[in-house]
């Protein structure tokens, strides 16, 4: 096929920071060329030509949504056929659904009754959940793996790699202890890709169980006495991926690829909402969630205010809010970032454990979202968060965990200044483990 929609032709990588441009048909990009081991602060973010958002009817998102994906740009810059890329999406999701019971396919949201009521919310307003607790490996995170993954068997069918597959691939590494370490075994296990997965010395039980279970190789990781500051499953994922180890992380400093697939869960909620929303509140952790949801929304043309919600045991993005209107401009603040965004001093704590990332790497894209929209940050007191797991539990039938439930403790938290008619979502992004 002959590259001629505007999205394949219009596509690029541009850093936030030092605003390198990085074309997308680039071999084997996954950062800024400028990050050095002194100067980790750069992220990719894609620049894409406006265009409507226009679906094609497939239960699977990665096909629905095909022509706004970054990936499928990128296979057809390196001479894909349509053909071609359409079987790598639909072959590799059969065999993820040969894996876990489902492949991907666009995840239900519909206004919770009860749960509106119990708010206080008006039969005119309410709120709508996006369910994802039966997503591939049970959270949001496949979704942005998927699109790394694809690049990668792209770039194989492409020719454009160093190694001869499937014998010599390096190894897939992430650094995480939950949905996404789990997320990113059972994509690396449906395509019998190795994997290393560094993991806290805190890991659950039932989280190293579920990766050893998918054949994943699982590092431990103890502060060694010598590491710099900052999460050492980071420090071991990074030395992994200079000893030529692939990035498949879901942060987008990391690997700029997983803020593309993360898009196809704002796009979905475009695409089946038929009114005009009012406010999405998004939990934060590295931040790629709540960035995708609101670059796939810009994309989509709709502009409901974006939240972002963290808890008061872990809220680096809400001080990064503050400090970026104090230094100039929430908008933008890429180059302000050591003035901006730096780890959370304390020991991070909530029972909602996984958005407890010291550092919101995606931090920029958030913020111009927010201040795009006209939302801000929101800072969940614990009660909240509890407050909200109990709610989801005693007023919906979804199995959301404390940390899916997240963006629900924002609400709780910001309901007295939102109005009883206002339509507002959340995204119960990860199940009971
Ligand atoms: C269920 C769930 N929801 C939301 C998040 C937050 O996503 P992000 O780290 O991209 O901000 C996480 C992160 O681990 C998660 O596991
Ligand atoms: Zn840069």
């Amino acid at each position: 096929m002959t590259p001629t929609s505007p999205h394949i032709l219009g596509a690029e990588f541009v850093c936030a920071v030092c605003h390198a441009v990085v074309d997308l048909d680039s071999t084997l990009i996954f950062s800024c060329p400028h990050v050095s081991d002194s100067d980790k602060r750069h992220v990719l973010h894609l620049r894409e030509a406006i265009q409507p958002l226009r679906l094609v009817a497939d239960s699977n998102p990665f096909i629905a949504f095909r022509n706004h994906l970054a990936v499928d740009a990128f296979g057809a810059r390196v001479g894909i056929s349509e053909q071609d890329r359409i079987k790598i999406i639909r072959t590799t999701n059969q065999q993820i659904e040969q894996i876990c019971g489902t492949g991907f396919v666009s995840t239900p949201i519909a206004r919770q009754d009860r749960l509106s009521d119990a708010l206080g919310f008006s039969a005119s307003g309410g709120v709508w959940v996006k369910d994802e607790t039966h997503n591939v490996a049970g959270s949001q995170k496949a979704r942005h793996l998927f699109s790394t993954l694809l690049y990668l068997l792209m770039s194989e069918h492409a020719g454009r790699v160093p190694w001869s597959f499937p014998e010599q691939r390096p190894a897939l590494a992430i650094a995480s202890c939950g949905n996404a370490a789990i997320a990113a075994a059972t994509l690396a296990r449906a395509v019998e890709w190795p994997i290393t997965v560094f993991v806290p010395v805190s890991a659950s039980k039932t989280v190293l169980d579920t990766l050893h279970g998918l054949n994943a190789i699982v590092q431990e990781c103890q502060r060694r006495e010598h590491d710099p500051p900052g999460d050492p499953c980071i420090h071991r994922f990074r030395e992994a991926v200079a000893g030529g180890a692939i990035p498949f992380s879901v942060q987008g400093t990391e690997n700029a690829w997983c803020l593309d697939g993360g898009r196809t869960i704002g796009w979905e909620i475009a695409a089946d909402l038929d009114f005009v929303l009012d406010r999405m509140y998004v939990q934060v952790g590295g931040g790629a969630f709540a960035s995708c949801v609101g670059s796939a929304f810009k994309t989509a043309g709709i502009h409901p205010r974006l939240h972002a919600v963290q808890t008061s045991g872990c809220a680096p993005l809400s001080r990064a809010w503050d400090a970026a209107i104090e230094n100039g401009s929430a908008r933008d603040a890429g180059a302000r970032w050591a003035e901006c965004m730096w780890p959370w001093e304390q020991e991070p704590h909530s029972l909602a454990d996984g958005i407890l990332d010291d550092e919101t790497y995606d931090w920029i894209s958030v913020l111009n979202a927010m201040a795009d929209t006209g939302g801000h940050p929101i800072v969940a007191d614990e009660m909240c968060v509890v407050r909200a797991h109990e709610m989801a539990h005693e007023f919906t039938d979804i199995d959301v965990s404390p940390t899916g439930a997240a963006g629900l403790a924002g609400l709780i938290e910001n309901r007295s200044h939102v109005a009883d008619n206002e339509r507002v979502a959340v995204i119960f992004s990860g199940v009971t483990r």
